[in-house]
């Protein structure tokens, strides 16, 4: 990997490391938007739990960095998260942080302490959630995702004139989506892509720090963004990896290049 991009001379560049260690070797204000969903750190609190979320976050969540870290260590490696992100985007550019909702007050708070404007919590409703433990609790069919500027109070937003909602309905990520490989939190395509389109334009950059399948790559790309892509786990990096390879793009300045 190049220490520094000196420009984005090719289209996509990912890199199988720390998202942090990998964002500092980044230019400043070289992004326009970031749109991620890092851990939400429930490690710990799922392990507590005596129903099979236990199995679940055993088998799937343990292997993701900075799900099990205290509250502390969680909250200081979001701090330097924001910190890299705050350097790398452009002055009006945007970004969109899943987010789950005990922790969304938290991460409101980084931001605007790292320069950030807080425009909105918005929700994810999933149409066909799992109905893990349906005769014991409320099914869990949401997640929140909240979106800031930065150092401007708007950016872009390609409504169209159209009125949008702060909630999202979709269904579950579809098998065919998960070809080259199960990712435990895949985002569906078609979500991502209301947040492409919105608030980006072609030829723009987007960064994802923590890509796990690479779904935000594979929306850019399809949409003529630039595309920046960050993944400590391995196997989930050549997963996605080879889910971007595979997009098409019809622009002939859609390059790959691994970094
Ligand atoms: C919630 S998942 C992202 C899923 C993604 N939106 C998708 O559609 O596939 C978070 C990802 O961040 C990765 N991760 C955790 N800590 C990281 C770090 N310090 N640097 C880079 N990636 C990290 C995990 O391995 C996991 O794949």
């Amino acid at each position: 990997m190049s220490k520094i991009l000196s420009s984005i001379e090719t289209n996509i560049l990912l890199s199988n490391d720390d998202c942090i260690k990998a964002m500092q070797r980044l230019h400043p204000e070289s992004v326009d938007l970031i749109l991620t969903d890092p851990p939400y750190n429930l490690g710990l609190f799922m392990k507590d739990r005596d129903t099979n979320l236990k199995k679940m976050r055993d088998n799937f969540f343990g292997a993701a960095g900075w799900d099990d870290l205290d509250f502390a260590e969680w909250e200081e490696s979001m701090n330097k998260f924001f910190i890299e992100s705050a350097r790398l985007l452009k002055k009006g550019g945007a970004m969109i942080v899943f987010m789950s909702v005990i922790k969304v007050e938290t991460l409101i708070r980084l931001a605007e302490q790292n320069g950030f404007y807080y425009k909105t919590t918005g929700i994810w409703h999933k149409l066909n959630p799992m109905p893990r433990n349906m005769n014991l609790h409320f099914v869990n069919s949401t997640e929140a995702w909240v979106y800031l500027t930065y150092k401007k109070k708007t950016g872009t937003f390609n409504n169209d004139g159209k009125m949008v909602h702060d909630f999202f309905e979709t269904a579950i990520t579809s098998s065919t989506e998960k070809k080259f490989g199960k990712h435990p939190t895949q985002k569906p395509e078609q979500l991502l892509q209301q947040f492409i389109s919105l608030l980006s334009n072609e030829g723009d950059t987007v960064l994802d720090p923590f890509m796990g399948s690479g779904t935000t790559g594979v929306v850019a790309k399809r949409n003529y963004r630039k595309f920046i892509g960050i993944e400590l786990n391995k196997e989930y990096f050549q997963n996605a990896k080879k889910r971007i390879e595979e997009t098409k793009c019809n622009k002939t300045n859609c390059g790959d290049n691994v970094i």
